[in-house]
């Protein structure tokens, strides 16, 4: 079942049914200022951090779901509704949500009045706007009570859910003309407060919760909307609240649109104060003055549609496919942009308390946004390698507000160091920009410590090197980039975490053979940089490891069908015929298959054939089969999800590229093609009833063949799957990559594809690139012409900026 659809004009998803099977949900802001929106409304902002700098309060798995957000209540007289069907959830006559770039739209109609209220983050401002329109198309005067609704957070979002004994009495407000200032603790360490206004008078507020609500009263029926009339409180602790009570006449077919911003300010210690205890509100006057009129709010959403217009233009193709177009051309780069700015952090499976920006994930969630904007990609490239320990190794994570490593998130995952090359080889392909290679970088933020950044990416390869099994293979450390997969941890205690206990690496025998074939991609990746810098001995010297790894993959790495997964702490295999359960994983399988290895002796199709047989299902690949049954001590957390879920035997969204990806290396693009589609969320949009998260956005995981409910998604948005699909189809599928000698064209896709279009902005260059194929081959190109000549191979040679040549690829 459907609950909406795609506007694919608008580049929009209007869902028009409210009763979603999970909040669906959208991300506003792109700098500084963020907020989340459900389509009922629901959601919280935040400045920059979600954990240190909420704004406002949302309740994360509560009764009812989504509960908590930017609501407005409308009292008519007859009825007491909401334009976004919640809280209220008065049986509107009509509902619509759209979805947008970075703005949503959620309209209600209810005894013949229409609101419409469009929330967005203007670009450069540190606020929301809410642009609230309601319309009476009725023949009679409609007499209309507005109250809106903020709960304000006491900033950390940590504390906030569970200090009560201090957060009772902490609140402060100022309330001046139509503006509500949330002050707590502005007076002693705090610079910053915020306010939420709207560009009327106001006949009445009400800042204090349990007046507004009464305290017995859900969001469903706060007192004073139901009574009509606002009760003035100002709140002195307890739970500070924004809500301005506005009335409004409209004659028949009349229009009003009322403007509410939700802003936040930050101000110099002398700056802080207009007088004794008074805030300084200039800036949030400044700010409220530039949204005064609906006029201005308009101007404002069209220049953030055009600059995702400018966004989304780098890469837009023409497949006739038209699920594949919408997902390449707007939601997948979107969700890509929302990766760059969130990373793991807040989404409304990620409480936005707990993890910060993961090295890996950091480094991967790159591969999609660095066409788009790579000025920012080459900024978090920099702060990414500036936590770096000198010997290569990681913190697994850093935190944005500081930039700082983090060491209570744990470190010594293996794989960590790696991905460092693929972010920065990434970059430097798209924008030509080796400058970025001499730039300084500290060690672990130390200063003093810098070195350039082509010195990273060496010791990134040295750690691989230096950190070698019994087998020569590379150790696991804690885990590799299966988190859950700990071989050194032996955990008994349930109050610890696997991510930071304990890591046995002494004497350890655990190693990975999913960073062995990471090692031997990005290795290669490596070596072609030093050539291309003019590196050869060091080039000579790190290709030797890689032959290195490549024979002892091959030696110790294959179980006669398919590569084994690792060697755990005694040296035994995981991921084999010999085990009883978990007998192949995907990760290992991906990695050695893109990498290669075996080609030539048929270890890559039989592999990956080994994968069709055992891991891939209806709803996508799993992660491991048989899944595991019991808790096994020496594999850690893996063991611990139940069998079907997450990263025990789940449909991992994350690594299924990454055997699409080796399919084109075997050239079996029909392969690569049937993967894309299972888990890609425009083509589930007919099953949401199962899928049940965003027909629009991927998902971290859909429970496996061997969980209770196959097929069900969780944790969307936030996850590394959006970069992956999106590399895999554009890259490796579609075959459009960008190389340091031009843009390849070396499509690999289904037979049946007569051919396809994309238009490609490239270092300053735009390629209208048209693909036949006319034998209906999967891989393999027979010419190439540029503007009508015909050139060597499968690239195009870097053209002169500024203009637009027409490309002519001819599939074998
Ligand atoms: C999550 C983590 C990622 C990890 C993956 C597998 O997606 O963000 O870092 O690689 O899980 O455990
Ligand atoms: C949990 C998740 C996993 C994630 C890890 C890191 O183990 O299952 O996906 O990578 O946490 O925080």
């Amino acid at each position: 079942m459907k609950y909406g659809h795609f506007d694919d004009n608008r580049r929009e998803y209007v869902i028009t049914n409210p009763r979603t099977p999970w909040p669906w949900i959208n991300y506003l802001g792109n700098e500084d200022f963020f907020s989340l929106i459900s389509n009922t409304g629901g959601g919280y902002s935040f400045y920059k951090d979600a954990k240190f700098r909420r704004i406002t309060r949302y309740r994360y798995n509560n009764v009812p779901m989504d509960s908590g957000g930017k609501y407005f209540y409308i009292n008519d007289g007859e009825s007491v509704w909401s334009p976004g069907w919640k809280p209220c959830k008065t049986e509107l006559d009509s509902y619509e949500c759209r979805h947008g770039m970075n703005y949503t739209i959620i309209k209600g109609t209810k005894n013949g009045v229409e609101a419409e209220a469009t929330y967005f983050v203007p670009l450069k401002t540190w606020a929301e706007v809410q642009k609230l329109t309601l319309r009476n198309t009725t023949n009679e005067v409609k007499k209309l009570k507005i109250f809106s609704f903020v709960e304000w957070c006491l900033w950390n979002a940590a504390s906030d859910m569970e200090n009560f004994q201090r957060n009772f009495s902490t609140g402060e407000v100022e309330i001046e003309d139509s503006v509500i200032y949330h002050k707590t603790e502005y007076k002693e360490r705090r610079n910053h407060y915020a306010y939420y206004s709207v560009n009327e008078p106001i006949q009445g507020f009400d800042t204090d919760r349990e007046t507004f609500f009464g305290l017995y009263n859900g969001f469903d029926e706060p007192q004073t909307v139901l009574e009509g009339a606002p009760r003035n409180s100002e709140a002195h602790g307890w739970s500070p609240i924004a809500s301005h009570f506005v009335e409004v006449t409209l004659q028949p077919g009349e229009s009003k649109d009322l403007v509410y911003v939700l802003g936040y300010v930050e101000n110099a210690q002398d700056e802080k104060w207009e007088s004794k205890n008074i805030i300084n509100k200039i800036k949030a006057k400044e700010t409220i003055a530039l949204f005064n009129t609906a006029a201005k709010v308009d101007t404002a959403l069209a220049e953030l549609r055009t600059y995702w217009d400018n966004l989304l233009n780098v890469f837009t193709i023409n497949t006739g496919e038209e699920k594949l177009d919408r997902m390449v051309n707007v939601w997948n780069q979107y969700q890509c942009m929302i990766t760059f700015c969130f990373s793991r952090s807040a989404s409304f499976f990620e409480s936005g308390i707990g993890r910060g920006m993961g090295f890996r994930d950091s480094n991967q969630d790159l591969v999609g946004f660095v066409h788009q904007i790579p000025e920012r990609a080459r900024e978090r490239i920099i702060d990414i390698a500036s936590t770096q320990f000198s010997d290569g190794g990681c913190y697994h994570q850093y935190q944005p507000l500081t930039k700082k490593g983090n060491n209570e998130i744990g470190q010594g995952f293996n794989d960590d160091p790696i991905w460092l090359i693929l972010g920065t080889t990434c970059y430097i392909k798209e924008t030509g920009d080796f400058g970025i290679l001499d730039e300084p970088v500290p060690f672990d933020n130390k200063e003093g410590s810098e070195v350039s950044l082509f010195q990273h990416l060496t010791v990134s390869f040295n750690h691989v090197v230096n950190n070698l099994g019994p087998h020569g293979l590379p150790l696991s450390g804690r885990a590799d980039w299966n988190d859950c997969l700990n071989l050194n941890c032996f955990s008994n205690d349930p109050n610890e975490s696997f991510q930071t206990t304990e890591n046995k690496t002494e004497g350890s025998k655990a190693e990975s053979l999913m960073i062995s074939g990471l090692f031997v991609v990005y290795g290669r990746e490596y070596v072609e940089l030093c050539k291309k810098t003019g590196n050869i001995v060091e080039a000579e010297r790190a290709q030797q490891h890689i032959d290195a790894m490549v024979a002892n993959v091959k030696s110790y790495g294959w179980d006669g069908e398919w590569f084994i997964r690792a060697y755990d702490y005694y040296g035994r295999k995981v991921g084999s015929t010999e085990n009883e359960e978990s007998k192949i994983f995907i990760e290992s399988n991906g990695w050695c298959t893109m990498a290669g290895i075996g080609l030539h002796e048929g270890m890559v199709a039989k592999a990956l054939d080994s994968v069709k047989e055992r891991l891939d299902s209806e709803h996508g690949i799993v992660l491991n089969n048989p899944p595991f049954t019991k808790y096994y001590i020496e594999y850690g957390e893996i063991s611990t999800y139940p069998p079907g879920y997450k990263e025990n035997a789940g449909v991992f969204c994350h690594n299924n590229p990454w055997i699409m990806i080796g399919e084109t290396v075997q050239g079996r693009g029909d392969r690569a093609w049937e993967y894309f589609r299972k888990i890609c969320p425009a083509y589930l949009e007919e099953k949401s009833d199962l899928h049940r998260t965003e027909p629009y956005v991927y998902a971290q995981m859909i429970s496996g063949k061997d969980a209770y409910l196959p097929g069900e998604a969780k944790n969307s948005w936030l996850t590394g799957t959006a970069s992956w699909n999106y590399y895999a189809i554009t890259q490796y599928i579609l075959g459009i990559r960008p190389t340091y000698s031009g843009l390849m064209v070396n499509p690999c896709i289904s037979p049946d594809w007569k051919g396809f279009s994309v238009v490609r902005k490239f270092r300053g260059a735009t390629y209208q690139i048209d693909v036949k194929n006319p034998n209906g081959a999967m891989k393999g190109v027979a010419s190439l012409k540029v503007d009508g000549k015909l050139i060597e191979g499968d690239t195009i040679p870097f053209m002169k900026a500024g203009a637009t040549y027409k490309v002519e690829v001819i599939m074998i």
